[in-house]
């Protein structure tokens, strides 16, 4: 990645525009977060509803106190253990910040990523003093994108060859920083109401509740209904088109079978070996909790593209390392017990 093109992209969106840039988490659409218009080009680009608050990306020298009114002692030591990384923070919003950001919530979301692209485009951005608004660069509630390639394919309509690049959601660069580590959204723990709340945890990811815990001396409480809004946390989300099915290793077979006998395609995702493995189009993943993270998008996005009926996940285990990844899995199949009946001819 040269200087040039990270130069240009500060450029476009010191103007107002949509860059594409690379997170050790997924890619981002990033857009100016102190820029209204800018950040209404981001919800159509995504087809998101404008009330879902967006998380803003910081250089890591950035004033945060110029983001939020208050910065309580755990959130101080959580930034100081996990920044630059994949930890998002949520605390009361500075008056000043357009609430278009929030969705019109009194708080904000900050992130420090730790990815080198993503560090040099915010410390080019205005002079590293200004924040890059950027929710996860897909389409509202599909799969979230782990490469450069991933975002074209995401929105190869906005970018044929006769796009005007005047248009509201042109993105006007991709920046391209290989394949992302983690390969899982950021860990989102709401400190906007510690004293009455404490710590929340609104989004597991690879930072693990055990390890915040390990910081800050409590054990974050899972999200209630009266917690911020969290896209992330809808129940259907971070799905391909096809339906996502999550089999018991121990159902595994018979439901392969049972598919098979009713003349259907078969896509499999697991990480423990199978005697056979010729009568379904298979991607065997890590069984670690690193390795399956970095791969899993990438590995439902392949599947979803080879004209499956439907895609067999493997549960993984419900252990503490595993919540981020069992999270989105449950969202991506999030209602197909019934599809899958059909498919079965049940
Ligand atoms: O790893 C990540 O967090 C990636 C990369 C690009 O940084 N971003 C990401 O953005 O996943 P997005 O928009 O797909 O998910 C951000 C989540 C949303 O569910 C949103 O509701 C929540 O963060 N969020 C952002 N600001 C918030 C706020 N002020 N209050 C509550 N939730 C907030
Ligand atoms: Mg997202």
């Amino acid at each position: 990645m040269n200087a040039d093109s990270i130069a240009e992209a500060a450029a476009i969106l010191e103007l107002g525009g949509l860059v594409a840039f690379p997170t050790e988490t997924v890619y981002g659409l990033g857009a100016d977060a102190e820029n209204p218009a800018a950040i209404a080009r981001i919800y159509k680009a995504k087809g998101r509803p404008s009330n879902h608050p967006v998380i803003v990306h910081l250089a890591p020298e950035a004033d945060i106190f110029y983001w939020a009114t208050s910065i309580p002692d755990q959130a101080r030591e959580l930034i100081a253990a996990f920044w630059p990384g994949p930890l998002t923070l949520i605390l009361p919003r500075a008056p000043h910040i357009p609430d278009a950001v929030s969705g019109g919530q009194d708080t904000i979301g900050l992130r420090c990523p730790s990815h080198p692209v993503a560090i040099a485009l915010l410390r080019a951005f205005r002079h590293g003093k200004g924040g890059i608004a950027a929710p996860s660069a897909n389409k509202f509630g599909h799969v979230s994108p782990t490469t450069a390639q991933h975002v074209r394919d995401e929105f190869s309509q906005a970018l044929g060859s006769n796009q005007n690049t005047q248009h509201e959601t042109f993105i006007g660069a991709i920046l391209d920083g290989g394949q992302s580590e983690v390969g899982i959204e950021s860990t989102i723990i709401d400190l906007s109401r510690p004293i009455t709340h404490g710590p929340v945890l609104l989004r597991p990811g690879h930072i693990s509740a055990v390890q915040i815990a390990n910081v800050i001396g409590v054990v974050p409480i899972s999200s209630d209904t009266n917690a911020p809004r969290v896209s992330g946390a809808l129940d259907a989300h971070y799905a391909p088109n096809t339906p996502v099915a999550l089999i018991d290793r121990k159902q595994l077979e018979i439901t392969i079978e049972g598919l098979l006998s009713a003349g259907r395609r078969i896509a499999l995702m697991h990480y423990t070996k199978r005697a056979k493995n010729d009568d379904c189009i298979q991607a065997i993943l890590p069984n670690i909790p690193d390795g399956y993270a970095h791969d899993l998008y990438a590995t439902l996005r392949w599947l979803d593209g080879v004209n499956a009926d439907v895609i067999l996940v493997e549960t993984t285990p419900q252990e503490p390392s595993w919540q981020g990844i069992n999270d989105r899995l449950r969202r991506a199949a999030f209602d197909s017990i019934g599809k899958l009946q059909t498919l079965l001819g049940n």
